[in-house]
């Protein structure tokens, strides 16, 4: 009687470690942004409507469409597109297909990927992240609070790349193609990673966790506003309008931490008009922005003879329209003389995907294909 006692509670005991080992193995195994909610959840709302989370095939149409026009079989895009997968390696040389119903595929650009960077690895081809995660051990998340607090979910650690931009350098920074051409590039005018961080990660008010026990006033936000968010596109360049002696003086002045273009699939210009009686009496360009070079940045690529094609096959540019971070630019226009009552107008328009491309690959969304707005600059004659 006595030993089956002891049996019993020694069966409890057992089952209870080994769901224990299996909760531990479990939740070692993967961290997914969801379970970051219950507790982050302002921050998880941000981050869910970011291309962070929607960076993998399964919910980027455009992305998904351009590696389908690489490459049927192989993912090699995974490795900063979908880079919680556990199957990486597999999924790069093509013997392992995308899974949708796999949350470390779904999952993008996670939370707990992105915050368990501990160093990143530079090289010419692209940069490599170095994670810290450890199978079977209370995870650690990076961060750059002063005093984190404790939690059971995870310790909290500070590391100086979360401060200064560097964590954005694993994905972020340059990409060659299997040519050796590099195809993009996020760097500074020197270089170098500009405050990536201070321009994409605002303070907001409130605290970053519910509960707040540290009394914190701001948290870092995490929508990553970009090329996708009209206010965004309004910051991206200053025009500046200059009329003397029948010549137009238009500066283009680039505000960002990066070049004009980062990546190649964007057409941005700016569209420069002369009012008389409120017709249009002059402009840089009829049709295709193209037919001024000069005011347009676009980056074209051609293959080993000589035509338009991918990065993925690029050996050079076609064209190479960009202008490096925090440099300006000034154009100059032979225009009609002008006389009281004419408006200049000039106005910075980007499209997140030039619309040759998206025609091609029949992207249809609004979102996607439509103009963006953005600085706008006009003089008046007296
Ligand atoms: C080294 C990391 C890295 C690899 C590898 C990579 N990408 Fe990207 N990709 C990025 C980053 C970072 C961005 C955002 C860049 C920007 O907007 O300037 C991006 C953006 C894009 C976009 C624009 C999406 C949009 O919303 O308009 C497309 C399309 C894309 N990538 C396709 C691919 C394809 C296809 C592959 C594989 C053949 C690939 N990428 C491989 C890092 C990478
Ligand atoms: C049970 C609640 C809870 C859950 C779930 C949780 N956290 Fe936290 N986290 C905290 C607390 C508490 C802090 C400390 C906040 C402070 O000091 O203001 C924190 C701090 C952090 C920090 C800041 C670290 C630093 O040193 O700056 C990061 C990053 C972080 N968490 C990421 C995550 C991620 C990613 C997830 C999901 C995988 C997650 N957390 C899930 C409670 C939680
Ligand atoms: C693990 C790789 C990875 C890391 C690390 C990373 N990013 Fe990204 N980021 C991407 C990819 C991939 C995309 C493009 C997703 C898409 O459009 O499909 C992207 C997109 C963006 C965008 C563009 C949003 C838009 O509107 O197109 C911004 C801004 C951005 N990242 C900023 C950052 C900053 C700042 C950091 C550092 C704090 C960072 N990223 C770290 C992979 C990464
Ligand atoms: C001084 C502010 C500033 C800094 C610093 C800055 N950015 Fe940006 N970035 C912007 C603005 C504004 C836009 C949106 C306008 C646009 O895309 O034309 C943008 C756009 C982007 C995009 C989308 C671009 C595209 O055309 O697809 C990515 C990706 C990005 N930034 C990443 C980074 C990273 C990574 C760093 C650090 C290396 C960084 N940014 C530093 C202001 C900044
Ligand atoms: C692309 C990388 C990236 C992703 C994805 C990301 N974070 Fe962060 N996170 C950062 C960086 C960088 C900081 C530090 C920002 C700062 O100090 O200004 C940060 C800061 C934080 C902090 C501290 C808040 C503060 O005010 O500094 C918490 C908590 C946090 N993140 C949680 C999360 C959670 C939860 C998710 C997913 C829902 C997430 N992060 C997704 C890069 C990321």
């Amino acid at each position: 009687m006595y030993n089956s006692k002891i049996k019993y509670l020694e069966f409890i005991m057992k089952l209870f470690l080994s769901f224990l080992l299996i909760t531990i193995s479990l939740y070692a195994k993967y961290l997914d942004s969801k379970t970051c909610k219950e507790c982050h959840e302002d921050i998880y709302f941000e981050h869910t409507k970011s291309m962070h989370y929607k960076s993998s095939l399964f919910s980027d149409e455009v992305h998904r469409k351009i590696k389908e026009a690489v490459n049927k079989d192989k993912y090699s895009c995974a490795l900063c597109h979908m880079p919680s997968t556990k199957n990486l390696a597999a999924m790069i040389r093509g013997t392992e297909q995308p899974n949708e119903k796999d949350v470390r595929q779904t999952d993008g650009v996670s939370c707990s990927y992105c915050h368990q960077i501990s160093k990143v690895y530079h090289s010419k081809k692209y940069n490599i992240n170095i994670s810290s995660a450890k199978a079977n051990e209370k995870p650690t998340m990076f961060g750059n609070l002063l005093n984190p607090d404790d939690s059971d979910k995870h310790s909290a650690k500070n590391n100086e790349i979360y401060k200064n931009s560097q964590v954005c350098m694993g994905c972020h920074s340059h990409k060659q193609n299997a040519k050796g051409f590099e195809v993009c590039n996020t760097k500074n005018q020197y270089d170098k990673t500009s405050d990536c961080i201070g321009c994409h990660m605002p303070k907001s008010p409130g605290g970053n966790e519910k509960f707040n026990k540290k009394g914190r006033d701001e948290y870092a936000t995490h929508n990553f506003l970009g090329i996708h968010s009209l206010n965004m596109v309004k910051k991206a360049v200053k025009l500046e309008l200059l009329y003397k002696d029948e010549v137009l003086e238009l500066t283009i002045n680039n505000k960002m931490g990066h070049s004009i273009i980062t990546h190649p699939m964007r057409l941005k210009f700016a569209k420069t008009k002369i009012k008389r009686d409120s017709k249009v009496i002059w402009s840089n360009f009829k049709e295709s922005p193209l037919e001024d070079k000069e005011a347009t940045f676009i980056i074209v690529f051609k293959d080993d003879a000589n035509k338009t094609t991918l990065p993925h096959k690029a050996i050079g540019y076609k064209l190479d329209q960009n202008l490096k971070a925090s440099s300006s630019k000034v154009i100059k226009y032979k225009v009609p003389k002008l006389q009281t009552g004419d408006e200049v107008i000039t106005q910075w328009i980007s499209y997140i995907i030039n619309p040759k491309i998206s025609k091609k690959l029949q992207i249809t969304k609004d979102d996607i294909i439509k103009p963006y707005f953005g600085a706008k600059e006009s003089i008046f004659i007296y």
